[in-house]
């Protein structure tokens, strides 16, 4: 699979059904974008080095989430949202050198796996395929294009849902809106569109039509796993691939020797790697990537929010959130503690309620701490970023630490107990 790959993404439609102020694509699941998710997926393809994402609808929240995430996306717009051939159509400037092939998905299906994705492309170079659809078959496949092959397994036609005849609709196999095609042979069929159909949009499946006309060869690579097309037009459907992401990879984890004591109140982005032997309590929620290690404890009701490294052995317990904080070996949060922006060495107790001060509300910036090896942090205290707090220090309980402590030191701020005998007596007295 050493030929070149450009992908276009489709990313301008508006989702009606959202019912929404976001664009669809930018809707998530475990904190990443729906877009994020197919770019990702593309992204680890070998061969892949470009991708076009034309967007429209809601195009500045878009691009600018592109920006900041995937830099070596390009943009291009679709100032009117005319159809998905009047989509790609918007990519033909952008690739008007190009020779190789492209492959076409949609921006809504975030369950698209690289492997799926390697092999449509295998399949359409090793057949020689000048347009590749994917296809698969659903038991119910009201709303979706449906596949015409003909007697011999060419795929001749896809005919849209409110297009079709009854007859038509009686067919289970499905486009998946997932293509590879040879783009110096396919590209001419985007200025031959029409949009004289139910819809009166320039459908992007009419190029079927259109490269059989032309006498160039179309198949269909029909996916084993329909799940990975599940499309997103609803929240219901947001909800419902949330839960197969969330299963498949929930499985994928017990397979690598993980313990999930309930997998049903269990949530994990796939994103997040988790080693042997490590036990994962119920109603734990970890979203964006981080490293788990080997034979760590995490929850019950624990909460990792992204950019975690959690070393061997470590115990994370009730009521704990971690977010950008690396934590080395055998280190122990057991309860009721937040700690963010944190480097955290091995054999560090870090006490119930325990909270790491990591954003400064007026600069609006977060501030990192490190605590050395074999710290330990009284209960109830407060560590205001940055501070560095040295190997084997002791914090006293309830204490707010503002400046740095060294090695084997005590750190105390607090105020001093006072006791005032019999005050309780003499005033039960007066009474
Ligand atoms: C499309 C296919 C259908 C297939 C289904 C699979 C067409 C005509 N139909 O239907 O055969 O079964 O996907 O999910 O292609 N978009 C744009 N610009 C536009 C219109 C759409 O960028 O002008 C984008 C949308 O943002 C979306 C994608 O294209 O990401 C698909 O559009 P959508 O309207 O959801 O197509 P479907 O009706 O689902
Ligand atoms: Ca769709």
């Amino acid at each position: 699979m050493e030929k070149e790959i450009r992908a276009i993404v489709l990313g301008a439609g508006k989702g009606t059904r959202m019912r929404s102020n976001l664009p669809k694509v930018l809707h998530e699941i475990f904190a990443k974008p729906l877009i994020g998710w197919v770019l990702d997926s593309i992204n680890n393809l070998p061969c892949q080095n470009e991708s076009i994402v034309i967007i429209g609808h809601g195009a500045h929240d878009v691009e600018e989430y592109l920006n900041h995430n995937y830099k070596y996306a390009k943009t291009t717009l679709q100032k009117e949202q005319l159809g998905t051939g009047h989509a790609v159509a918007q990519a033909l400037p952008l690739l008007h050198e190009y020779r190789g092939t492209v492959l076409i998905t949609c921006g809504d299906t975030p369950l698209i796996t690289t492997k799926t994705l390697t092999k449509l492309i295998k399949y359409h170079h090793e057949n020689n395929s000048d347009l590749t659809v994917m296809t698969t078959k659903f038991d119910n496949p009201t709303g979706y294009g449906r596949i015409l092959r003909s007697a011999t397994d060419e795929v001749l036609k896809i005919v849209e849902e409110k297009d079709a005849s009854d007859s038509v609709k009686e067919i289970k196999e499905v486009n998946t809106g997932v293509y590879c095609l040879e783009w110096a042979k396919i590209r001419k069929a985007f200025n031959e569109l029409s949009n004289n159909n139910a819809q009166g949009e320039y459908y992007l499946t009419d190029i079927v039509k259109w490269a059989r006309h032309n006498q160039y060869k179309v198949l269909g690579y029909q996916c084993e796993d329909s799940d990975e097309i599940y499309g997103i037009n609803s929240r219901q459907n947001l909800a419902i691939a949330t839960s197969i992401m969330r299963k498949k990879y929930l499985d994928e984890l017990m397979e690598k020797g993980v313990t999930i004591v309930d997998p049903d109140s269990t949530y994990i982005s796939p994103d997040t790697s988790i080693g042997m032997d490590t036990t994962i309590f119920p109603n734990t929620y970890i979203e964006g990537k981080n490293k788990i290690a080997k034979k760590c404890k995490i929850g019950p009701m624990a909460h990792l929010r992204g950019g975690c490294e959690v070393g061997e052995g470590c115990k994370i317990g009730n009521f704990v959130e971690l977010k950008n904080a690396q934590l080395a070996k055998n280190t122990n949060v057991c309860h009721l503690s937040y700690i963010g922006d944190a480097e955290i060495g091995n054999h560090v107790n870090v006490g119930a309620g325990t909270i790491f001060a990591n954003y400064n509300s007026i600069t609006k910036e977060k501030k990192r701490s490190i605590l050395e090896d074999g710290v330990s942090i009284g209960s109830n205290s407060v560590i205001v970023a940055p501070v560095h707090i040295g190997e084997d220090a002791l914090i006293a309980a309830s204490s707010c630490i503002t400046k740095d402590v060294e090695a084997h030191a005590l750190a105390m701020s607090r105020g001093h107990q006072k006791e005032i005998k019999n005050w309780v007596k003499s005033n039960k007295e007066k009474k």
